[in-house]
């Protein structure tokens, strides 16, 4: 393991596997019972995660399980995944290891300056899950998405070396999420108008690198985006939340870095005025020469990306139009626009979008391209969001490996 892993960064992958199995192994005891009798993590490829990893959906990456785009469709370009990805196939983004937690026991416990009568740590307001459930529902189609997606290729295209989590493209993935809009929870439990802050803790085990316990993984939201379209989630896909993915609730933070997306969500800090963690202060900013001395703002949106529905390497035949699949989407805005080019960058033609682009989900592409030569080909694909942004050729460097939004040169063999 390389030594850049034990950086404080957004990654985490310093956990071996009997480490993380005893930090899950505390996490079950303080925060419920092992739904399944057992000791469900710590059998697979990334003990901290419960659910099955088999090679052909995930690469193993740390505490982390990617997602393999290849696998979003068969092997013969026939039919694809649709929209969503299924919950079996999401990639995982654990800081430690995954929490069983008994549902039924479970409460959301809010307390803080910002709720009428300052409630406190030790005297908050309660929510069972059957309480969310009796408030209003709300469905929404979001995508989460890593803030260190992609960053493999800081090194990979750009010779820059950076720290954590190697992602390739598949640190991303769309879902249809049901549970109560984080509004309506706030109001039920007596926001106030003096509330700037709020601050989600989960219950996942505390977060230790490089010799520094960060305590449990917590990320202060500004109000005003609590207030818009934050879903606190306790379905995906049509079936109640899976362990891996934050049972029995999380939040769904449309558009921005995943980190935002707080998994097993035990308290809720109502505050009057700015709250802080190691999550808005030391991880999840910008650092570098072209950013500020102390670190740049707050992460929040999503840059604009691109992948194709191919494993990288593939091998293709020449004289023969091979419909290319891919999949763009931005944290801003709706795609506007895709662009594929097979000749490493130099040409683009448009490829032909098959969703309605929609604001914080991907719209799926085919672009039809007949390679006449054999030999080595760089395919590249671009997107332009509805602000305008569009992928760039490089994207600036920052010490972290953050936001890669830079186009990716996709090598594949046409024989
Ligand atoms: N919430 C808690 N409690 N612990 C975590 O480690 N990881 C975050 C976020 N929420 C995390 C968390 C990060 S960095 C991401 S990208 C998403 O969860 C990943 O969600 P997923 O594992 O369901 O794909």
């Amino acid at each position: 393991m390389a030594a850049d892993d034990h950086a404080p960064s957004e990654q985490t992958d310093e956990a071996p596997g009997a480490a993380a199995a005893a930090r899950g192994a505390a996490a079950r005891g303080a925060a419920g019972t092992d739904a399944a009798g057992t000791d469900a993590a710590g059998t697979g490829p990334v003990p901290g995660i419960v659910k099955p990893l088999p090679a052909e959906w995930f690469v193993p990456r740390g505490t982390n399980a990617e997602m393999r785009w290849d696998t979003l469709r068969d092997a013969d370009g026939g039919t694809g995944i649709g929209r969503h990805v299924p919950v079996e196939r999401f990639f995982v983004r654990n800081h430690t290891s995954t929490p069983l937690i008994d549902p039924g026991t479970w409460r959301l416990k809010l307390f803080g300056t910002g709720l009428s009568g300052a409630p406190t740590a030790d005297r908050p307001v309660e929510f069972s899950l059957g309480d969310l459930r009796a408030l209003p529902a709300a469905t929404i189609s979001s995508l989460i998405e890593c803030a260190g997606n992609a960053r493999s290729y800081y090194r990979s295209q750009q010779q820059q070396s950076v720290p954590g989590t190697p992602w390739t493209l598949g640190g991303v993935g769309s879902a249809s999420w049901r549970g109560v809009r984080l509004a309506d929870v706030l109001r039920s439990a007596g926001l106030t108008a003096d509330a700037v802050d709020v601050l989600p803790t989960g219950l996942d085990p505390s977060y230790i690198a490089g010799g520094t316990d960060y305590g449990p993984v917590r990320r202060p939201l500004p109000l005003a985006k609590a207030l818009d379209d934050v879903l606190l989630a306790y379905e995906m896909n049509g079936e109640p939340l899976t362990p891996d993915h934050g049972a029995p609730a999380r939040l769904v933070v449309p558009g921005w870095v995943g980190i935002a997306s707080i998994k097993w969500v035990g308290t809720i800090e109502v505050a009057d005025r700015p709250l802080y963690s190691p999550w808005n202060t030391d991880f999840y900013r910008m650092f570098g020469p072209d950013y500020p001395p102390g670190g740049g703002a707050v992460l929040t949106d999503q840059v604009p990306k691109s992948a194709f529905e191919l494993a990288a390497g593939a091998v293709l035949e020449a004289d023969s139009t091979h419909r290319l699949h891919g999949r763009s989407w931005s944290g801003a805005a709706a795609v506007r626009r895709v662009e594929v080019s097979t000749d490493g960058g130099r040409t683009w033609r448009r490829a032909e979008l098959r969703d309605e682009p929609r604001a914080h989900n991907w719209t799926r592409w085919t672009f039809d391209w007949l390679p006449e030569r054999p030999g080595p080909y760089e395919l590249r694909a671009r997107t332009t969001d509805h602000r305008g942004s569009t992928q760039p050729e490089t994207a600036v460097f920052n010490r972290e490996g953050y936001l890669f939004g830079a186009v990716v040169a996709h090598p594949v063999t046409v024989v």
